[in-house]
């Protein structure tokens, strides 16, 4: 992982990033006469805002930035900034970069430096021939005299708890199954400060969650349920925030098996939403956060064993509520109910679940956000889309109207496990809300989750988003 650091003098030759508003040399850069000429001669383009050049093997860069536009989309634009010239960088086999920033906002470098190193990922662990291959870039040094070391020391933070989140979503089951799943959430509270218990399938029987045992039934490994606490001593809330994640570790469709040609491909992915909650919780405890938060997280894989749950099931769950499961791909649902029921006893402020819940979501949006709705008050969702904007992983709010309940209406039980053709994100949102009494706002991140081809910063693969967005609203909730 990339390591960012405050300094105050570039190295002399050193790769340098200069982010300004008007590019102005100073005899801190230690630029030849050519460079400094060069530069200025492409920035008489007024539409040039990003030059770069190779002088002599030191990459050069000045971004030129528009104090009138928009901050988020600046700072978008500049962690796009940072993505390329990681890969600049790691062209030329680069360890470090200088960003020196002479605009009027801190928060420029940052953006900037968040780019470069989320850009620097890479899945590349089981994969000997690549070693050469490896990036080279090793860490950012910021110059800009306003950042304090806080501040920095949070990047650092998140990058690293979203790095957490990208690592564990790109594992395939054969490598991280539901046990793996919640050795690794033990592993973050040990090492970021915050208590860790995981339920067996004994356990899990005897609290009588039935929607996870559902899913469960046609798999030879075992399920888990994993409950994370972090209770700091000044937390400011009385009642916990809840995170609920869904941990499918891998989703074949079970007996109603996935059909469509490689539509199973990326299903490794459906624990998106456990990752984010698992590396949430590391990065809220690790930046000692003054907010309580439960993570539960839900966890197994679903496939067409010999005893795999068929279409027509009655299910009871948790909650002592019945439904007809008529289609086993539509499997999540079925864990969080009973995650969603769990969270009860907690008495929430607020729970908010993040799930890789439904192709609707994607073919809705795409990759490019999140599609969210839900019983919370506009008090929580205005911070949740605020923050959406700021890191870039925008929420998409779907109507939660009353109509779509009736879809859920099963004659033999409480419940169906599917709606009907259209709506389908949103149905499965009116099937979650039943299991719930407190504020609740859900998050489909099927489509954000896990990309086919690198998009700058995200790069190809999981994405692990939430844990910006999730970030930034506990570090803001209370400011
Ligand atoms: N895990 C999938 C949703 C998904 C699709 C995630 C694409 C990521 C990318 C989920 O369990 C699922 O299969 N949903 C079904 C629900 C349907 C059967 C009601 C779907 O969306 O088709
Ligand atoms: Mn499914
Ligand atoms: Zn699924």
């Amino acid at each position: 992982m990339i390591t960012i650091k405050k300094t105050s003098n570039p190295v002399k030759g050193s790769n340098l990033a200069i982010i300004c508003e008007k590019f102005k040399n100073k005899p801190t850069y230690h630029f030849d006469n050519s460079v400094t000429e060069y530069i200025t001669k492409q920035l008489s383009d007024p539409d040039k805002k990003f030059v770069s050049l190779n002088h002599l093997g030191q990459l050069i860069y000045v971004i030129i930035i528009d104090p009138k536009k928009d901050i988020n989309k600046t700072h978008e634009g500049l962690r796009k900034n940072g993505s390329s010239i990681t890969d600049a960088i790691n062209g030329t086999k680069g360890k470090h970069l200088t960003v020196i920033n002479e605009t009027a906002k801190s928060s420029h470098s940052l953006a900037l430096a968040e780019g470069l190193a989320l850009g620097n990922y890479q899945f590349i662990k089981h994969k000997p021939s690549a070693k050469k291959g490896a990036n080279t870039f090793e860490s950012v040094s910021i110059i800009d005299s306003r950042l304090k070391d806080e501040q920095i020391s949070k990047l650092n933070i998140v990058v690293d708890a979203t790095i957490k989140a990208r690592n564990l979503v790109n594992e395939p089951v054969n490598i991280l199954n539901a046990q793996g799943l919640a050795d690794a959430f033990k592993d973050f509270g040990k090492s970021a400060g915050f208590k860790v218990e995981v339920y067996n399938k004994a356990k899990i029987t005897q609290l009588k969650m039935g929607g996870l045992l559902s899913v469960n039934a046609g798999s030879v490994d075992e399920p888990t349920f994993t409950i994370m606490e972090y209770k700091p001593k000044n937390a400011r809330n009385k009642k916990p925030y809840v995170l609920v994640g869904k941990g499918v570790v891998y989703d074949t469709g079970g007996l109603s098996l996935k059909p469509t040609p490689n539509s199973m491909d990326s299903m490794k992915c459906d624990m998106a939403g456990a990752a984010a909650v698992g590396a949430t919780m590391y990065a809220i405890a690790k930046a000692k956060l003054n907010v309580h938060v439960v993570g539960l997280v839900p966890a197994t894989d679903n496939r067409p064993g010999f005893n795999a749950f068929a279409p027509g099931d009655i299910i009871t769950m948790m909650d002592g509520s019945t439904v007809e499961m008529l289609n086993s791909d539509a499997e999540g649902r079925m864990i969080l109910a009973d995650a969603l029921h769990f969270a009860k006893k907690y008495e929430p402020e607020l729970t908010i679940d993040l799930a890789t819940l439904t192709g609707a979501a994607a073919a809705a949006i795409g990759q490019y956000g999140i599609v969210s709705m839900g019983t919370a008050a506009e008090r929580h969702t205005n911070r949740l889309k605020d923050s959406g904007h700021r890191v870039h992983e925008r929420l998409a709010e779907f109507p939660f109207w009353e109509e779509y309940d009736e879809l859920m209406k099963s004659d033999i039980a409480d419940q169906k496990n599917i709606g009907g053709p259209y709506g389908g994100a949103i149905t499965a949102g009116k099937f979650l809300v039943k299991f719930t009494n407190y504020p609740y706002y859900h998050l489909d991140i099927a489509g954000p989750a896990f990309i086919a081809g690198k998009d700058a910063y995200r790069t190809k693969g999981a994405t692990g988003v939430g844990v910006r967005l999730l970030f930034d609203f506990f570090s803001n909730l209370y400011k």
